[in-house]
């Protein structure tokens, strides 16, 4: 079993698309393991993507990020960070394949609706990031 952190962005919110999300999520076989709802601040999204602190996108990418409530996940399946990253579909929705979640729902590159863990080990860190080690035990 691997793991990989999602967040729901905060366009995906405010679509009200939390629930429709979740479900392409859960009938990809995949196990919610931790779940909240949460707002960051410019300066924890500026954290949570330092990364990509030079690029020209940045300032867009924590303006937006700290916009409105988001929903961070663990999520645990064989292979999760891959496949998710397959379920999700390109950054741009415009070059995502079909029936992907960035291209069913997603308005643009910028505010593309769902993040997920680029590896394993970036997922370890940004798990971290949201949730304490007793909430990310996986209880079922
Ligand atoms: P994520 O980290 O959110 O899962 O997205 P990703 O791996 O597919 O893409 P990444 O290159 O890591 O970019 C992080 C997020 O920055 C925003 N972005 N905007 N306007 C732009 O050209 C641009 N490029 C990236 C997106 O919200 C992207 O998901
Ligand atoms: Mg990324």
């Amino acid at each position: 079993m691997e793991r990989t952190l999602t967040i729901l962005k905060p366009d995906c919110v405010r679509k009200q698309l939390i629930g429709a999300v979740i479900d392409k999520i859960e009938r990809a076989g995949f196990r919610v393991v931790a779940m909240k709802k949460t707002r960051l601040t410019p300066d924890t999204a500026g954290e949570f993507y330092a990364v990509h602190r030079e690029r020209p996108f940045y300032g867009e990418l924590v303006e937006f990020m700290s916009s409105g409530p988001c929903v961070p996940m663990i999520l645990e399946k064989d292979n999760a960070v891959a496949d998710f990253r397959t379920l999700i579909g390109a950054t741009d929705p415009a070059q995502a394949d079909a029936g992907t979640i960035r291209q069913l729902y997603a308005d643009s590159k910028g505010e593309n609706i769902i993040h997920g863990s680029d590896s394993a080990e970036n997922a370890a860190i940004e798990a971290g990031f949201f949730f304490s080690a007793e909430e990310a035990v996986r209880v079922n």
